[in-house]
């Protein structure tokens, strides 16, 4: 395989790095106590929140690389699977964009402080007790649970191209070793 169809390191590694927080974030989001009116973001929610502004931070750096150093084309296929990858890759940037953000204002709503990885302070999205960022606490969970099955989709795909066709597309984003 050229090198050039290959996704470069930063790339690589920006992928695996996000892969392995977002698993830790649903799990964080699994045993975390229920947000109730007079939780505090402590414990296992203070790290909900550190990881997922730290999603959120990786995916802009990440989109910013993209647009600088770019990605290979889709390797050659049917049309109908280029423009499905394509749109689940849309919507995997955008959820996972969206997703924190979403988080964030709620967390806002409840006049919790929001720190970025649990260390950088950031700002209120929200005005503290705005109903309609409250409301956005079951957006937030929804919209988790989309993407959850955006990534089942995308793995799917991952899992087809490497042991149905056994094509190179795996190794395009962990590549074998010479
Ligand atoms: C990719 C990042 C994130 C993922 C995958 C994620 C996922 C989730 C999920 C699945 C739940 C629902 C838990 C349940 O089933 O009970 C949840 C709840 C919550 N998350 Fe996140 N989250 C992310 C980022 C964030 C961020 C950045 C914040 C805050 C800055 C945040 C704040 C919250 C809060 C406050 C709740 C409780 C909402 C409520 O019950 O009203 N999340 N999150
Ligand atoms: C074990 C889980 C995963 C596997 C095996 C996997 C595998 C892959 C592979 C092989 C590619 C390259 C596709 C190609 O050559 O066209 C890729 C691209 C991509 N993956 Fe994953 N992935 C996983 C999880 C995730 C998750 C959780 C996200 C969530 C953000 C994600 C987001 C993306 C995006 C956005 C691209 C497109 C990259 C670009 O063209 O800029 N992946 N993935």
């Amino acid at each position: 395989m050229s090198e050039t169809s290959v996704y470069n390191p930063v790339a690589r590694a920006m992928h695996w790095a996000i892969v392995l927080l977002i698993a830790v974030e649903f799990v964080l989001a699994w045993l975390m106590p229920d947000v109730r009116r007079d939780t505090q973001p402590v414990g296992l929610i203070a790290w909900h929140i550190g990881v997922g502004t730290s999603i959120l931070a990786l995916m802009v750096l990440r989109l910013v690389w993209r647009a600088a150093a770019g990605a290979p084309a889709l390797l050659a296929g049917p049309v109908w699977q280029e423009h499905l990858a394509k749109l689940v890759h849309g919507v995997l940037y955008a959820g996972f964009l969206v997703l924190p953000l979403l988080g964030w204002a709620n967390a806002s709503s409840r006049a919790w402080t929001v720190h970025l990885a649990g260390v950088l302070s950031l700002p209120a999205l929200a005005p503290a007790g705005a109903a309609w960022a409250h409301e956005l606490g079951d957006v937030h969970q929804f919209v988790a649970y989309v993407l959850l099955g955006a990534i089942g989709l995308h793995v799917a795909g991952a899992l087809y191209h490497a042991v149905v066709l056994r094509d190179d597309t795996m190794h395009r984003m962990w590549p074998r070793r010479r």
